[in-house]
């Protein structure tokens, strides 16, 4: 059943304690956003997408719970599990800052999630090493490359001091959690049969298919610096978005560029496959 996406922060200890894990919250300069600059539809619009952000972040710290629980139980390289571990304070981390950016542009948009549908879920009917290579090519391969890729122009955007700080400690981290992808391929593809191939391949498309709305549409057309919807693409900027005549060719540019280490692991997808997705 849906609920509304609220966080809640108990402070005291486990404030103290999270802090001490992840201290680079006290580096962003919070409270500098003067948002009487911008218009109310602009405000809303970016509020909207903010809160999106905490919510994929909150996604993705459950997607690092259950692809930790699929290595340990694959018996990965224990400096593997362990580097995968320290992802999940990550997230957590991403989570917070994107919901503190909501809060200072005026609140969080309302959102519905379902739970027992939020996250990747491992298949208990599949093999340990087969959750693994599945969970690690749909979260690091796919998951987590997409919003590296997508992060990289943000960081070159005009952006307020506070939101450039939370795209730099952002976008850090998701380099990291992006390389983790790639080290496992290197530490196990090799061993892969055609028959586990095909299967990956299968995952490949359908979480590439999920990713397919970033790209499709026809993108609001900006005049004289000024979107279709009204919205100032300097201001955008300023708040850390990218208007999507660039974000949607992006979008679409960086989901076709994490084929290709998948491919040199000979896990690939067909050429009409391909035009679908990306035609
Ligand atoms: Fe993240
Ligand atoms: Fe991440």
């Amino acid at each position: 059943m849906g609920q509304l996406f609220e966080l809640e922060w108990l402070g005291g200890a486990t404030e103290h304690f999270f802090r001490r894990a992840r201290p680079d919250a006290s580096t962003v300069p919070w409270g500098t956003i003067d948002t009487s600059r911008y218009s109310p539809e602009l405000l809303a619009a970016v509020r909207q997408s903010w809160t999106e952000v905490s919510m994929n972040e909150y996604r993705a710290a459950a997607s690092f719970a259950e692809l930790v629980r699929a290595l340990i139980e694959a018996m990965a390289p224990l400096d593997m599990i362990g580097m995968a571990s320290d992802f999940l304070a990550d997230e957590v981390l991403h989570t917070e800052l994107a919901a503190r950016v909501a809060m200072e542009l005026g609140g969080a948009a309302p959102l519905e999630v379902d739970m027992d549908r939020f996250a990747v879920r491992a298949d208990r009917s599949l093999s340990a090493r087969q959750r693994a290579n599945e969970l690690m090519v749909r979260v690091c391969c796919i998951g987590e490359a997409f919003a590296a890729g997508m992060g990289v122009p943000a960081l070159k955007l005009d952006s307020l001091p506070m939101i450039k700080r939370i795209n730099e400690i952002i976008m850090a981290d998701e380099a990291r959690h992006q390389r983790l992808g790639a080290l496992y391929l290197e530490w196990t593809a090799d061993e892969w049969d055609a028959e586990e191939k095909a299967r990956l391949s299968r995952v490949v498309e359908h979480a590439i298919g999920g990713l397919r709305t970033f790209w499709s549409g026809t993108p609001s057309a900006v005049v004289d610096g000024v979107t279709a919807r009204g919205l100032r693409v300097e201001h955008l900027h300023e708040l850390g978005w990218l208007e999507s005549a660039r974000a949607m060719p992006l979008a679409r540019e960086v989901a076709q560029g994490l084929l290709t280490p998948l491919e040199r692991h000979g896990v690939t997808i067909g050429s009409e496959t391909r035009a679908s997705l990306f035609g």
